[in-house]
């Protein structure tokens, strides 16, 4: 079931395309890799599936992109869900999961495929799969497209796996900062200048504002970006 992981170091040698370079310090992994791995995932979800339909479950918002690559190539019977998780910080890194959205199609005695973004600490996952387990499928299997094992705290591991990458705050192909960056194509990593900003508090009305509205970063949400020794706190959305 498990195949092998390619390993992301921090450098890469794909160039940033001219739209976006005055924001993106780094392409991490090229769209044309992201589609060679989505197609290997694929496969070995086909494979491993073969003869049974599944129910796909995927997390909102993130896995948008990676998930619409990744169905369109199982040649399986599947049904697709989804469960809306955010985590609202409340001073504390972890910051509470909420529920957003809950499951609609009746698991119970189903294979389950659950598809998310990125592991990250594995708070989310734990979470989700307890959940999950509550409602009886008859397996739970998981498929995320990055996995940053470093950050680990809880003990979970993605049964199919994209990418091992380094820790670092990644965006595109689906992951944001501040719900921007979701369309990139690949995933890469944004300047410094970015995060400073959207920290930069909001200009008193009337003056113009330094950044539009969407990199403010909303009340009460933190997010950790990491780079260098760059630490702050991140949550999902
Ligand atoms: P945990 O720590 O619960 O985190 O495994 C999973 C969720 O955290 C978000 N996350 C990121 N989002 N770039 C992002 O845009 C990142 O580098 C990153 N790391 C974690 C994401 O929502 C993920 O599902």
């Amino acid at each position: 079931m498990h195949t092998t992981r390619p390993r992301i170091t921090p450098r890469s040698a794909a160039a940033v395309p001219p739209r976006w370079r005055r924001e993106v310090a780094r392409v991490l992994i090229s769209q044309e890799r992201i589609a060679r791995r989505v197609r290997q995932l694929a496969a070995a979800i086909g494979r491993d599936h073969q003869g049974r339909e599944m129910v796909v479950v995927a997390l909102l918002n993130g896995t948008v992109l990676f998930l619409a690559d990744l169905i369109r190539h199982l040649a399986l019977p599947l049904r697709l869900d989804f469960i809306g998780v955010s985590s609202y910080g409340s001073g504390t890194e972890s910051g509470e999961l909420v529920f957003t959205k809950e499951l609609r199609l009746n698991v119970r005695g189903r294979d389950v495929l659950l598809v998310d973004d990125i592991l990250d600490t594995g708070r989310t996952l734990k979470r989700v799969l307890a959940k999950l387990r509550r409602l009886r499928p008859r397996r739970i299997r998981t498929c995320v497209l990055l996995d940053k094992k470093a950050r680990r705290v809880e003990p979970v591991e993605a049964d199919y796996v994209g990418f091992e990458i380094p820790d670092l705050f990644v965006v595109g192909y689906g992951l944001d900062f501040a719900e921007r960056y979701r369309n990139l194509p690949f995933v890469g990593v944004l300047h410094p200048h970015v995060y400073q900003e959207a920290s930069k508090p909001a200009p008193p009305r009337g003056r113009p504002a330094g950044l539009p509205q969407q990199l403010q970063r909303p009340r009460g949400q933190r997010r950790r970006l990491l780079g260098g020794s760059a630490t702050r706190s991140y949550t999902r959305t």
